[in-house]
């Protein structure tokens, strides 16, 4: 179970964020109002919410997730492969201090973002993709094993983040879009198929025995109600304009 999360409201410079979506730029009263509802919905499920002030400094620093991998016995700052985003993990060091001793960090040449990391148990799948590289996999696993955790890597084809199509749900449930679907990797799962025509609600987030799920994905949200779930429907359009989607918004721990 979660008892944290950390999340970074979204400045104004938000609208000059990464993107390949073709959606248009983020309305960014929406945007705000959004990220209320989204801390809501975790708020619900009896986390409490470290919020940290908008860093204009870099645009997409609302994403927290790519900044950081938290387990219990270790915070590993990550280094983003995304240039516009080096330095966002900074700040992020800051405000992790109050809750663990054991921060570890990867250097360059490694890259990786937290989107990419998918934890099941003790063992972290690790997307190798345009943000994430081999040596940034190598270090995070070598800290991970220090610390009796596995990891091991998955070559990403297609999606930003492994996660963008990925979402593991507990109870060995797992979401699985595009070519993650027939992965060899995944097969062991109960694996849940998102539609071809809801690709980006693989991006849902367990908190707590529920599942945050983005708004308007009813198939999705359909699915994952018949395995069982309490399912928290969350408006995110704005963040999707810039390919973010739920777990980008936040850190869990
Ligand atoms: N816009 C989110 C990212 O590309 O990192």
């Amino acid at each position: 179970m979660f008892k944290h999360v950390i999340v970074r409201r979204p400045g104004r410079s938000l609208v000059e964020g990464i993107t390949s979506a073709n959606l248009g730029k983020p309305d960014y009263a929406r945007a705000l109002q959004q990220h209320d509802s989204y801390i809501d919905a975790l708020k619900s499920r009896g986390v409490t919410v470290k919020i940290l002030e908008a860093d204009e400094q870099f645009p997409d620093s609302v994403f927290v997730e790519d900044t950081a991998v938290l387990a219990e016995r270790c915070a590993i700052i990550t280094n983003p492969g995304a240039p516009s985003r080096q330095g966002e993990e900074v700040s992020i060091r800051e405000a992790l201090k109050e809750f663990y001793t054991a921060i570890e960090t990867i250097t360059a040449p490694g890259t990786l973002e937290g989107g990419d990391v998918m934890r099941v148990g003790d063992h972290f799948y690790v997307g190798l993709s345009a943000r994430t590289n081999e040596e940034g996999c190598r270090q995070f696993t070598g800290i991970l094993n220090k610390y009796r955790y596995t990891a091991s890597a998955v070559k990403l084809e297609k999606f930003l983040h492994l996660k963008t199509g990925l979402a593991y749900l507990e109870n060995n449930n797992l979401l699985a879009a595009g070519e993650f679907i027939q992965h060899e990797e995944f097969k062991k799962f109960n694996r849940i198929i998102i539609a071809e025509s809801e690709g980006y609600a693989a991006n849902c987030i367990w908190v707590n025995d529920a599942v945050l799920v983005p708004m308007d994905y009813p198939k999705t949200k359909a699915a994952i109600s018949k395995a069982g779930y309490n399912v928290v429907e969350v408006d995110v359009s704005e963040f999707k304009k810039l390919d973010g989607g739920l777990s980008c918004l936040s850190l869990r721990f």
